[in-house]
């Protein structure tokens, strides 16, 4: 590799996810084989904005790609929506001499990256969010150890459930994407997935459906819920159906758990490779860049074009969940 660069500045900012940590090791052995000096922001855009930084060397990245979450912290920063924080934050990097700064986080995190572009700082990003709904990119970091989570803790419900004849609802996180709950759909076997993606099946129909089901001598329901289908709360659904069917029904909310955990080998490995990819292409003299895999392959987009990008929802997974249920 060329080296134009002398100093990076990493921060993981928004939700977190497993496998930032595998990215910011990747970053930091790859910078350092480079002679490059690594810094790390703590807490995302508000440790860029304030100035608090760790030095990253070799060894401060030992032992930390098996781990959850975050070793720099990470946090929805609110100052870096203003103009003055942005400022704030690109006057940062130029007086710490930053040649170019790697931020890993999802849409808010790298629409962030894309406002100091455009105040003249060179930035790389890398898809990080459990929710995978960075539209440019078929991977983000993390949304395999979620998912991989989620089914587990389906798998148990489903156990407890099955017993005792019950229906169960759960929800799993995507904010605005469903695509933990699609996937969870079709690995845990599901009777319906309730999507954003989705949004006008009514409560009445879900109430149907496992009627029809009774009728045909299945009692034993598992609803996976997307938290961004926002038509039917989980608990109120559960007494619904209930009442209209009288097979008891429990609702449970997967909640945070699925955001921390050891990351999976597959999001390691895709952390791992980003990193050095990032760093890579901004030796190569490229710059705001997301690294992104597009039909299974490793490629780059431009910071701005991948955020504009968006997804056409695809049915057939969903088909799918129903063509088994
Ligand atoms: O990072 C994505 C995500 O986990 C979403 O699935 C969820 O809606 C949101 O973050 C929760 O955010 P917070 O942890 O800030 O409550």
């Amino acid at each position: 590799m060329d080296n134009q660069i002398k100093k990076i500045g990493i921060l993981t900012s928004g939700g977190d996810a497993p496998g930032m940590n595998a990215s910011i090791r990747s970053i930091v052995r790859t910078a350092i084989k480079n002679n490059i000096e690594v810094i790390g922001f703590m807490r995302g855009y508000e440790g860029l904005i304030n100035g608090d930084y760790i030095n990253l060397d070799a060894k401060s990245v030992s032992d930390i790609m098996q781990r959850g979450g975050t070793i720099l912290l990470s946090a929805r920063c609110k100052e870096m929506m203003t103009d003055e924080g942005k400022q704030k934050a690109a006057n940062v990097c130029k007086e710490l001499n930053i040649d170019a700064l790697i931020v890993i986080g999802g849409d808010g995190s790298l629409t962030g990256a894309l406002h100091l572009s455009k105040l003249g700082v060179k930035v790389m990003g890398i898809p990080g969010t459990i929710d995978l709904d960075l539209a440019c990119s078929e991977y983000t970091v993390g949304f395999d150890t979620a998912v991989n989570t989620a089914m587990e803790a389906i798998n148990k419900v489903r156990d407890t459930s099955s017993s005792h004849e019950r229906c169960c609802i759960i929800e799993v996180m995507g904010r605005n994407a469903g695509y933990i709950a699609l996937w969870c759909g079709l690995v845990n076997g599901a009777e319906e997935v309730l999507i954003p993606e989705r949004p006008n099946v009514t409560e009445d129909e879900i109430i149907e459906l496992v009627k029809n089901n009774k009728n045909n001598g299945k009692v034993s329901n598992v609803i996976v819920l997307a938290e961004g289908f926002t038509a039917v709360e989980p608990h109120d659904l559960a007494k619904k159906i209930e009442k209209a069917t009288n097979i008891e029904t429990r609702a449970t909310v997967l909640g945070h758990l699925q955001r921390g955990g050891s990351p999976t080998a597959v999001d390691r490995m895709h952390a791992s490779i980003m990193g050095y990819r990032a760093v890579e292409q901004l030796l190569k003299g490229n710059i705001n860049r997301i690294i992104i895999l597009k039909n299974g392959k490793y490629d780059d987009v431009d910071l701005e074009e991948g955020l504009k990008a968006t997804r056409v929802y695809d049915d057939s997974l969903y088909q799918l969940v129903k063509t088994f249920a």
